[in-house]
């Protein structure tokens, strides 16, 4: 029996894909279901190359409410007849818009979905939606699946809320914003890192617009100094998490 297990479930099914799509979006893949994080592609001349008509999900997670994290989030909801989770203000402005397929949660609380468990945590950050609709508070996720477990923190300052995180799930990628000005910067997110309990960072919100302008050799090597492995994607650039 278990080596049918074995012969229909091979390691190369249990592993995901990530993919950069430029600032803070990206999408994970993981058992055929497709995630799609904080669309902000059709506006940032970096990611011209990108069509979101060929972007598949399941689910568009939405971190905030910020343009910078929602612009092509409709698009690519309707194209796909997808599951917008987010918090519940920003799930409601979205069926407002026409897209009531959506999933509201806050912070603390936690769903199990078909691809596995999100749990929506604090950020230290503002939410106000392009149109000026209150966004409700900025958040992360924690997704659990039954391959790796992910935390993506949104925009957000280094918080000792961090430290609550390893004692709920035993991360293998933390995807964090490392561009400083408006959100943690290369020092704060090597501590982040620490305090989350993570050796595998993905650094997106970095070069997209002059205020965030990064070194990458510097930034890999501050987090290498903490036996830390800090990845910087080209945009359209896919890599396996494992
Ligand atoms: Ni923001
Ligand atoms: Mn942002």
């Amino acid at each position: 029996m278990s080596l049918t297990i074995l012969y229909l479930y091979p390691q190369t099914i249990l592993n995901m894909k990530f993919t950069f799509y430029g600032h803070a979006s990206f999408s994970l893949e993981t058992e055929g279901k497709h995630l799609v994080f904080d669309p902000f592609i059709t506006p940032n001349e970096q990611a011209k190359d990108i069509d979101i008509n060929k972007i598949k999900a399941d689910y568009v997670l939405i971190s905030h409410g910020h343009q910078d994290h929602v612009v092509d989030a409709l698009a690519i909801a309707q194209n796909n007849d997808a599951t917008i989770i987010s918090n519940f203000e920003i799930v409601s402005w979205f069926g407002e818009q026409g897209h009531a397929k959506g999933h509201p949660m806050n912070h603390g609380g936690q769903w199990q979905f078909d691809f596995g468990k999100v749990k929506y945590t604090n950020a230290v950050h503002s939410s106000v939606l392009p149109d000026g609709t209150y966004g409700g508070n900025p958040g992360g996720f924690i997704i659990e699946t039954p391959n790796l477990n992910i935390y993506y923190a949104g925009d957000t300052a280094l918080t000792m809320d961090m430290k609550l995180i390893p004692m709920w799930t035993q991360l293998d990628y933390a995807i964090l914003p490392i561009g400083d000005n408006f959100t943690m910067g290369i020092q704060d997110a090597v501590l982040a890192a620490e305090f989350i309990n993570c050796d595998k960072i993905i650094g997106v919100h970095y070069d997209t617009f002059g205020f965030i302008k990064i070194d990458h050799e510097q930034a890999k090597a501050a987090f290498a100094e903490h036996n830390k492995t800090l990845h910087l994607l080209n945009i359209g650039e896919s890599i396996e998490l494992k």
